[in-house]
Parts: structure tokens; sequence; C-alpha cells
């Protein structure tokens, strides 16, 4: 197939773009792409590509800007239930800190995804994935977290491997056993530490061993919060992962600093996420380091908060920096990179073009995915979207509707209206 006609081809080639080189877009005006096979095959100028190519069926961008898919590398995909009763009392003046010591917040949702079946697990979790696709997010991370114990944590994991093999969202799955310290150990936070460590991170190798014959480990993250896991348990959990090969990713700096992202770039974590209140020695110490940076600004806006990453300090200094949506349904029910995207430019500063390289390319390194996804280039799976619109401009500058028309996953064709 012969994707032609584009208004503007973004490729986003080259590979994932660290510091002020965030934002270089490999534009081709009336850009012309060729799929077979799931691949893209060929990249170039219309003109060129339709006479090369003269029997190729063909589908025509109708002068329409046509991009990478988005990516998506941090998400809560999997729970169950909600807590609309917890944004209220956040209205009322209750923090999510507060929330949360008090029983309420991740526990709450552990609660309601420990008694919720498979299928209720999966239905509840294929909608939202559904509507991430809906929106042109091509692939995303899909952590666990809200099991806490074994059996709902793999309960979990195996739900985000159902939705990835039925398609045609991609989904690369994290274990987050340590996302808060469970009801059953709630004086006792290094007991669960000591058991996440020697049962826990073990089990779940097992387990995907048996499940997953060719697919490297999914990663190990860690909440490095006030409230659940502090710098040293952290560190252990972590270098505990490492040692049994798992990549690794960080929560780290939402609320209050504890060290974690200095500990991700430490450990070479895969990626540290959030990044609000990181001061000035993390940030060098990221961009210093392979770890990309993402910053998630669907929390401190669902939060109602008005701080946010500092994104333009990490691109000046030097990071890899990327953009994810943070779905989940304590701070952030917002699978929608687009909508992402439009915050990261009011909030943080972000140029649109910095924004969707920061969705695409560089979101592909914060799950190690950056030589297969996140850019049109020859020989990389065939992930686009085509937009209703003819400027890249567009993305960023609007909100609040869907821009993506037409979605291409491993070379197959989705029209939006047919989705929804
Ligand atoms: O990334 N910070 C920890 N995890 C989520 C919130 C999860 C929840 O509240 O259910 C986050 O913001
Ligand atoms: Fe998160």
């Amino acid at each position: 197939m012969l994707i032609h006609s584009t208004s503007q081809l973004l490729t986003l080639s080259g590979g994932p773009q660290r510091g002020s080189q965030l934002g270089q877009l490999g534009i081709i005006p009336n850009g012309a792409v060729l799929i077979q096979n799931g691949i893209f095959m060929d990249v170039g100028n219309s003109i060129d590509l339709l006479k090369k190519y003269p029997e190729e069926p063909l589908l025509n961008a109708g002068n329409n800007l046509v991009m990478p898919g988005l990516v998506d590398p941090h998400t809560h995909l999997v729970w169950a239930g909600d807590r609309a009763s917890e944004f209220e009392m956040r209205l009322e003046g209750k923090s999510y800190l507060d929330i949360m010591t008090s029983g309420g917040g991740i526990q709450s949702t552990v609660n309601a995804s420990r008694s919720a079946d498979v299928n209720s697990l999966l239905k509840q979790a294929e909608k939202r994935a559904e509507n991430m696709f809906f929106y042109g997010t091509t692939t995303a991370e899909a952590k666990s977290g809200y099991g806490l114990e074994i059996t709902t944590e793999i309960k979990q994991m195996e739900v985000a491997l159902t939705l990835n093999e039925k398609g045609p969202l991609e989904i690369y799955p994290t274990f987050l056993g340590a996302h808060a310290i469970p009801k059953e150990y709630e004086n006792k936070p290094d007991e669960y530490v000591i058991m996440v460590c020697e049962k826990m991170l073990p089990d779940i190798k097992d387990w995907w061993m048996k499940v997953s014959t060719n697919q490297s480990l999914p990663f190990v993250d860690v909440f490095c919060e006030k409230g659940a896991f502090d710098l040293s348990q952290a560190r252990l959990i972590l270098e505990t992962a490492k040692g049994l090969g798992f990549p690794l990713k960080v929560h780290a700096d939402e609320f209050v600093n504890m060290g974690g992202a200095a500990l991700a770039a430490q450990l070479g974590a895969i990626s540290a996420d959030h990044l609000v209140k990181s001061s000035n020695a993390d940030i060098k110490a990221l961009a210093k380091s392979k770890t990309t940076a993402v910053s998630l600004p669907c929390t401190p806006f669902g939060l109602g908060e008005n701080e946010y990453s500092p994104a333009k300090e990490m691109i000046a200094a030097g990071c890899l920096f990327a953009l994810a949506s943070d779905l989940n349904p304590g701070t952030a029910w917002c699978g929608n990179m687009q909508f992402t995207m439009a915050l990261a430019c009011r909030f943080m500063g972000l140029t649109p073009a910095q924004a969707i390289a920061a969705s695409t390319i560089n979101a592909s390194a914060a799950i190690g995915q950056q030589d297969k996804i996140g850019s049109i280039e020859i020989g990389k799976q065939a992930d686009a979207i085509i937009l209703s619109v003819s400027d890249y401009r567009q993305l960023s500058y609007r909100f609040g509707t869907n821009l993506v028309d037409t979605i291409i996953k491993k070379g197959k064709v989705y029209k939006t209206d047919q989705l929804c």
C-alpha cells in the first residue's frame, strides 16, 4: 500500500532526540510512504513514489498530515472501578497523599481490582485501550500495581497480554508490585519490600518465562514517594529486579523529592517518570544517563495542581525527554496523547514540534522500542496516523476533539469513524 499526497509527512527519522535536538520532525512536503507486510518499505516524495510503484494499492491522504503512531510509555491501563468520590474530596480540600494515607487512593482501587474477575477486568481495560487507539496511540506501556499480591498482579498482567494479543493497541507490560504498601503490611513496610524481592519478583519472572517465549522480560517499576516506598526500599527492589534481569522504571518526584530520579539514572533504568519535584542535580544526573525523562502533564492537571515538570530545564540540560498520559483512576483518567501534548505546550512551554517528538520517537525510547516504532523509516513497523489537518502545529493548538482520521497499525488500516 502506498500512502500518498500528504500535506506533510513527519518522519521523525534519525533516532531519539536528546536535549535541544528535540523537535526535529523530518518533514517531507507532499510525502509518501510504502507499506508492505506491516513494514515501512520506502519513504519519499509522492510524485517519485507514485511513479516508482505503479501497481501498488493507493491510500490518498488527501493533503493531510501523516506521522508515526503516538506512543504512550506510562499507563496504569488495567484496573477495576473508579474513584469519583475522591475527586470530590480533593475539590473540597483533601490532598492526594492525605487520601492515600487514610486508606483510600491506590488501596481503594486495589480492593476493587482484587475482587473483580478476570473478564470484568479485561472488559474495563479493553474500553480504555480502544479509546487510546481511537485517539491515535498505537503502542502503550501498561502497569500492574492494583493487586499488591501475586495473584492479582499476575491477573492484571495477563489482561495486558490478552489485550496485546487481541490488538490493535500494542502493549508492553510492567510489574508495579511496589505501587503502595498493602493494608496487610500497614505497619511493616520493610516486610512487604522483602516479600516483593524474595517472592514476587522471582514469581513474576517464572510466570513470564512460562507465558512468553520470545519477548524480553517486562519492566519493573517502583513508586518512590512519601507514603509509598522510600529511597532505600526503592533501591532494594530495583537492584533485586536488575539482578534478575528485569529492565527498570521509576515513579520519581511526583509529590516529594525522595531521590528517585537520581537512583533511576544511577541504576540505568529505562525511564524515570513524573519528575515534578526534581532538583537541578537530578536533572543533571538524568541528562548524563541513558534514562529517558518522562513527564506526565495530565497528572498535575488531573489533580488541579499548578506545578508541572521543569521540562525546559530538562531539555536544556540534555535529557532525553518524553511524554506519557499516566492513565489511571486516581490522578489522571485520560489516555489521550493529543490532550497530553496540548497540556505540555501550555504548562511546560514545549513547542508543538517538541511535543510530537516527545510522544513518538522519544516515547518509544522510554519503552526500549526505538528500533521498532516511533518514526517512519524504512524497516520499521508500519504504525502511522493520518490526521484531519494539514499542518503539524494544529496538534497541541487544538484540543478536546479527535484530530486523528485514520490509524495504520502493523500495516492494517482503521478509520476512526468506524471505531467508536
Ligand atoms: O502515576 N503515582 C502513582 N501512581 C499513579 C496514581 C495511581 C492511583 O492513584 O491509582 C500515578 O499518578
Ligand atoms: Fe503512574
